[in-house]
This record gives C-alpha cells, sequence and structure tokens, in this order.
C-alpha cells in the first residue's frame, strides 16, 4: 500500500507558474536536471505583469492557481515568480500543506549567503519584488555583514514579454538601469525576476566581467532536484508528458513558450478567475 502510493506521488507532475514567460527559464531548468519528471506550467497572461500589482492581487491570483495544480494532483509546486514568491508565498503555504512548495528567492539566497561576507550584493526586479525587501531581508538574516542595493527595473519584464530581447531597445533600457548609481559599487548582480534569465547574455556583456551575475533558473532546479531526491519522491519513468496553461491565450505567447522551453508547445486557456 505505502509503495503504491509512493510511486504514484513519485509520477505525479511538478507543477510551475509564472505571470508569464519567465517561469519557462526555471521549468527549462528542471526539464533539462530532472528529466523524468512531468511538468504542468501555468502562465497568468491575463493578469501580467505582477509585479505592478498589490499585494492582495498576486495573493488572491497565486491561491487560485495552486488550487488548481493540486486539483492537477502535482506532487510539487515551484512558485516560479520573485513576485509572487515575494508576497504570496506564505499566504500560498497554507493551501499546498500536503505537498513541496518551492519558492525561487530561498536557493539563490543560500547559494549567495556562501560567498557574501565578502561582496556588495546588488538585487535587481520588479516593483513588487523590491518594494518587500525580502533579498535584502533573507540575505542579512543569514549574513549581517553583508550590504545589498536593490533597484526596481520594472521595464524589463514586459520589454521581454514583447520579445524585445539583445536588440537596440533593450540595450538602451538595459544600460539605463544599470548604470543607477544605486548599483556602482557591486560585486555580484542578483536577477530577481524570472524573465531575466532571457537577458542574462546582455546584462553579462555589459558588465563585462566586473559583476557576477547571478540567475536563478539553473540554482533552483538543482534545489528542488535535490530535495526531491531527499524525500524519495523523484519520478524515474522514461516516458513524461508537459502540460501548459494559461489564463488568456495569444498565438504569440504559444510561440513563444514553445522557442523558450525548446519543445512544442500547445497551450490551453483556463478560466481560473
Ligand atoms: N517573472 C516574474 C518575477 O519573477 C514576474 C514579472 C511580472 O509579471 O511582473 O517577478
Amino acid at each position: 500500500m505505502l509503495f503504491s502510493y509512493l510511486y504514484c506521488m513519485k509520477n505525479a507532475p511538478i507543477g510551475i507558474f509564472d505571470s508569464g514567460i519567465g517561469g519557462l527559464t526555471i521549468g527549462y531548468a528542471i526539464k533539462e536536471k530532472l528529466p523524468n519528471e512531468n511538468i504542468i506550467y501555468f502562465g497568468d497572461t491575463k493578469h501580467l505583469p505582477y509585479g505592478e500589482k498589490s499585494s492582495k492581487a498576486i495573493q488572491s491570483f497565486s491561491k487560485k492557481i495552486v488550487r488548481f495544480l493540486i486539483a492537477k494532483n502535482c506532487k510539487a509546486i515551484v512558485i516560479a515568480c520573485n513576485s509572487a514568491s515575494s508576497v504570496a508565498f506564505n499566504v500560498v503555504e497554507k493551501e499546498a500543506e500536503n505537498l513541496s512548495l518551492f519558492n525561487v528567492i530561498d536557493p539563490v539566497v543560500e547559494e549567495v549567503v556562501k560567498v557574501c561576507a565578502d561582496y556588495d550584493i546588488g538585487v535587481i526586479g520588479t516593483k513588487a519584488t523590491i518594494q518587500s525587501n525580502i533579498y535584502e531581508h533573507k540575505i542579512k538574516e543569514l549574513c549581517n555583514s553583508s550590504k545589498v542595493s536593490s533597484l526596481a527595473t520594472p521595464l524589463l519584464a514586459p520589454m521581454i514579454e514583447e520579445g524585445f530581447i539583445s536588440e537596440k531597445i533593450s540595450h538602451t533600457v538595459i544600460t539605463n538601469y544599470l548604470s543607477n548609481k544605486k548599483l556602482a559599487n557591486i560585486d555580484l548582480l542578483i536577477l530577481a525576476c524570472t524573465h531575466y534569465p532571457l537577458i542574462h547574455q546582455e546584462i553579462k556583456e555589459y558588465y563585462n566581467g566586473r559583476v557576477n551575475v547571478i540567475d536563478s533558473a539553473n540554482i533552483v532546479a538543482e534545489y528542488i532536484y535535490k530535495q526531491l531526491n531527499k524525500h524519495n519522491l523523484l519520478n524515474n519513468s522514461k516516458t513524461t508528458q508537459h502540460h501548459f496553461y494559461v489564463s488568456n491565450y495569444t498565438k504569440s505567447f504559444e510561440q513563444s513558450a514553445k522557442f523558450f522551453f525548446k519543445e512544442d508547445v500547445k497551450l490551453e486557456e483556463v478560466n481560473l478567475f
């Protein structure tokens, strides 16, 4: 009995959600690190960008999405969005008592504090993430001597969502934000938005090796792998299926999803709200 229960749990999918395309950077890293897992992705495209919404609104969207993923029998749920991880994790935790719930902040903080004593740390993210002050709070809790400078960069997620990557316009916006004097002395920059791995290269080029640029995708995937392994919840089935849902279907989102997830993606629209 216990064996068959565990077997079912191992086979159950990992649910991942974000406001839009950004969480696919985490989804793709999970697919690469855990190739035997079934994935259910939800992009709340109806409410994008989350970074501009109130905490109350983000909490309410996140709760509904988590209920949807629980109804799909997920064994684990990844809040693949910094804005929702910042303001909704504690609220959603109560909904998801019987499964593993992951945010994208703790794995990165754990990694960064290994070197924090020597570094001036910069954080860029949406208004919701930066206003929550969660990175500074969590980093200082583990490493009191660190210096953390945070900057809201609200144009970046919509810019990426619109497909402006490695273009003149993205170069101008990125340069404008990164030259802000708040970030003048940093040695390490945390990309605290899951959309930003898609412009990681451009950000690295701006710094030309002077700053260590940290994006969360591989760090989060590694963390989830370790946690599921520890709890004997890794799937070892050879065949996998991935499902993609959005709250507002658009052809362009489907095409971007295919491009960033590097496989055929069929989007299904569901009305949760
Ligand atoms: N990718 C998300 C994040 O990590 C949200 C971007 C947005 O919708 O504003 O914060």
